[in-house]
């Protein structure tokens, strides 16, 4: 299909993942501090069956919240349902991902330099993982590990660690960035559709009865809602982290992943422990510092000064010779590349002024990782890149 189409096709689908997503999270968010925030009602209202009431103001007027121990004495006949956000973020999500991942496997999903792979082999790793992360989740929720909160947690992000590094040794960095995202997010959404569902039509359909619903029900929904609300800030994380290549790009960047994960869902920790009123600030603090030393540990190696001396003075003859070999066929008013049709992110490399404007990206991008050239499809090598980074720092 013609890559302009394409395009837009892919502005299309990832505004609407993006602003499902916010829909969804935000609405999860909402229910979370809306439970953990409710107080003791008047003896009125707890007459009535309710278990705890809430007052807001919001947009200009007041709301009375009001949550029933039970079932209310009767159903009204309009009961609001959140699941579409759920759903549609999904659906969008892996329409996201074959638009971009897919169709664009030969840019996006394979990286020559790691596996010559053809492009269904490519794409039936990517799509082979996410159906084996499904199984190996829904199959861990089957044994007793479930009960175990934090070490379930713990054993899932080790299994997401791996993930990252088995599919970093076959796939483009960003390719197995956003499988491990689409993995957690593919799982948190089954979980609205095949547990937290099915549990509320019990629910309701008990209710509409008079009777009181089992309670099994309600406990499947409320440990697989648990999961979901300590996997939305690294499930974010990873969706953002493709704008990020001192992140995917790292020669360490899957144990990245494990890492900021973690510290994401301990961050989330501070959060829902506060709404019951217990406030720990330390675990934020500790997330905050964590957060930082990951950056310093992962930090580029200072070369300057020994590449510097390792040789004369780099030309701009030589410099505008390296740029114009590997990064002038997609960065220029006029690209060459088979893809890219216009100037990626509008960064043209046509004259020396152009070039020596981005040094830090250039360095950033091509010197301290090696995320570009994308996916190095013009195999620029590493003396190219050190000569490069001579001249600009020169
Ligand atoms: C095959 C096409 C291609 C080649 C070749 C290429 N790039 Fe890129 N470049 C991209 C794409 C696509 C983007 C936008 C997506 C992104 O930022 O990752 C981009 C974005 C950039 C950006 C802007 C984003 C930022 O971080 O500020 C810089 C700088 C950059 N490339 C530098 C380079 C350098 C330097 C080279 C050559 C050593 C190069 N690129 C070669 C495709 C290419």
């Amino acid at each position: 299909m013609d890559a302009y189409i394409i395009d837009w096709l892919h502005l299309l689908v990832r505004f609407l993942h993006v602003l499902t997503a916010i829909a969804w999270i935000g609405a999860s968010f909402y229910f979370v501090w809306l439970d953990n925030s409710l107080e003791t009602p008047p003896q009125w209202k707890t007459d009535q069956g309710i278990k705890g009431d809430l007052w807001a103001v919001h947009g200009g007027g007041f709301y009375e919240i009001a949550k029933y121990k039970n079932a209310p004495a009767a159903l009204p006949t309009t009961l609001h349902w959140f699941k579409w956000e759920a759903y549609s973020t999904w659906i969008t999500g892996m329409l996201l991902l074959v638009v971009v991942f897919y169709v664009g496997a030969q840019s996006y999903l394979i990286d020559t330099n790691k596996a010559d792979l053809s492009s269904w082999q490519a794409i039936g790793i990517g799509v082979g993982s996410l159906l084996a992360g499904f199984a190996i989740y829904e199959g861990a929720c089957r044994t007793p590990l479930v009960e175990k909160g934090l070490l379930f947690g713990l054993v899932m992000l080790v299994l997401l660690t791996a993930m990252a590094w088995a599919l970093s040794q076959v796939l483009g960095d960003r390719a197995a960035y956003i499988h491990v995202g689409a993995l957690i997010g593919t799982c948190m959404a089954a979980n609205v559709f095949t547990t937290i569902m099915p549990a509320q039509r019990a629910m309701v359909a008990a209710a509409a009865k008079g009777e009181s619903p089992d309670p099994i029900y309600g406990y499947k929904a409320k440990l697989r809602s648990t999961h979901n609300n300590y996997a939305t800030i690294p499930v974010l994380f990873i969706m953002l982290s493709n704008h990020f290549p001192m992140t995917y790009g790292h020669e360490y960047g899957w144990l990245i992943l494990g890492v900021l994960a973690f510290i994401g869902a301990w961050a989330r920790h501070f959060f829902n422990l506060r709404h019951q009123g217990i406030v720990k600030p330390m675990i934020l603090v500790s997330a905050l510092a964590a957060f930082a030393l990951v950056a310093w540990v992962t930090k580029p190696a200072d070369q300057t000064a020994m590449a510097a001396a390792a040789g004369s003075p780099v030309t701009d003859i030589q410099a505008l010779g390296i740029v114009g070999k590997h990064c002038s066929a997609c960065h220029s008013a006029t690209p060459s590349d088979d893809i890219f049709k216009a100037a990626p992110g509008g960064v043209m490399f046509d004259n020396l002024d152009q070039i020596k404007a981005m040094k830090e990206r250039i360095l950033a991008r091509a010197v301290h990782t090696h995320d570009m050239p994308f996916m190095n499809k013009t195999g620029m090598t590493a003396a190219e890149r050190q000569t490069l980074e001579r001249w600009l720092n020169q």
